[in-house]
């Protein structure tokens, strides 16, 4: 069973389904799965390469770039997170772009460019990415967590957009809207544009509905955490079964609202950061934590990052777990393959059942 979807057609993919973009962490081997499996891999945006070394996020980029391309023949892409706590973003892009173009088999197979956390426009403005782009098949995607970041998106030029509700893990919206109202909106004022749905997706169910709604196809983050590929630790991935959907907890982190597991250290990050949190509520209008100055974020930045390697290592209590509202209804760690096999099987029962009901 396959589904033909503008997604699955624009990168040439058997499933529309990608693993989420999750730096710091790495998700190269959970990408060379999920393209294996026919899907739409994601190399997050991370400080460390493979080999485990702390190296620039450009290294480990290409690296992992590298890694992928050589263990699979599937379809996959990148991200880079461009906000300006980024300070290396242009380096990046060009970095990324340049080594892309040298390699033909990249070329060939690393089609999708994801940028998030900050301008939609920095990417398709790259001299490099441009030189790619004409190229290749490359597409740029921006994720879109709220109506008005997908207006720019659109005016920026990109290719679809990753349309983010608020009920999804890691950073998300301060305007708090949940996913199936924002896809309705995004649909209904840019309805030609390409979308992957995004936040609360791990099912068959979830599927069928985002299809439904005008996304040719979804972005799963926590669900496959939950993965026998996934790197991360098995403290992490224990977490998902058994947790509810309530078991999550909103934040404020350096780049702006952010979902976690509710730990010690979600409780801990709330009291400390309350006033915080309202200033960036009232105040963010285009970069995230806009009136915050450089330094303060920096800092945050780095405790941001300390905290997410503790939860990388295994210390589910002083470590920040990031995570969404759909651990409440993942129910088994499994492999990538059988992930895929499943929500492909149950959004087909899904969809006709739902067209059975149309006379
Ligand atoms: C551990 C983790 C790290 C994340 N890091 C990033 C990131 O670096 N860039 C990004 O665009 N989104 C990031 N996100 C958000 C995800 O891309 C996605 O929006 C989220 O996982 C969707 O919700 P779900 O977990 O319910 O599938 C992260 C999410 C998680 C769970």
């Amino acid at each position: 069973m396959t589904f033909k979807t503008n997604i699955t057609e624009m990168f040439g993919i058997k499933h529309p389904i990608a693993n989420a973009a999750m730096g710091p962490f790495r998700t190269t081997e959970l990408a060379v799965a999920v393209a294996e499996a026919g899907g739409l891999g994601m190399i997050s945006h991370a400080n460390q390469s493979m080999d485990g070394r702390e190296d620039s996020a450009l290294v480990a980029l290409k690296k992992n770039l590298d890694y992928v391309v050589e263990h699979t023949e599937g379809i996959f892409g990148f991200n880079i997170r461009t906000s300006r706590l980024t300070p290396d973003c242009e380096e990046l892009i060009s970095g990324a772009a340049k080594h892309i173009m040298a390699n033909p088999k990249l070329r060939e197979q690393c089609l999708y460019a994801l940028t998030s956390a900050g301008s939609a426009s920095r990417m398709p403005q790259n001299k490099d990415f441009q030189k790619l782009r004409e190229n290749s098949q490359i597409k740029h995607f921006h994720v879109a967590p709220a109506l008005w970041l997908a207006d720019k998106c659109v005016s920026a030029g990109c290719d679809g957009l990753v349309v983010t509700g608020f009920e999804g893990g890691g950073h998300q919206s301060y305007e708090k809207v949940g996913g199936l109202v924002l896809l309705q909106q995004v649909q209904q004022k840019h309805p030609d544009i390409p979308k992957i749905a995004c936040g609360g997706f791990a099912t068959g169910y979830g599927l069928a509905a985002a299809l439904s709604i005008g996304a040719g196809g979804v972005a799963m983050g926590s669900r496959f955490i939950a993965s026998k590929d996934s790197e991360f630790h098995e403290n992490y991935k224990n977490v998902v079964p058994p947790a509810k959907a309530q078991d999550t907890i909103v934040r404020t982190g350096a780049l702006g609202t952010i979902r976690l597991w509710k730990n010690k250290y979600a409780m801990k990050k709330g009291l400390v950061k309350t006033k915080e949190e309202k200033i960036a509520e009232e105040k963010i209008k285009d970069d995230h934590r806009a009136e915050i100055s450089k330094e303060e974020l920096a800092e945050e930045l780095r405790e941001d990052s300390i905290a997410a390697f503790a939860a990388y290592e295994g210390d589910m209590q002083n470590g920040s777990v990031l995570l969404g509202q759909s651990i409440g209804i993942i129910n088994q760690i499994e492999s990538v393959t059988d992930i895929i096999e499943t929500v492909i099987k149950d959004a087909e029962k899904a969809l006709k059942t739902a067209i059975s009901y149309v006379i």
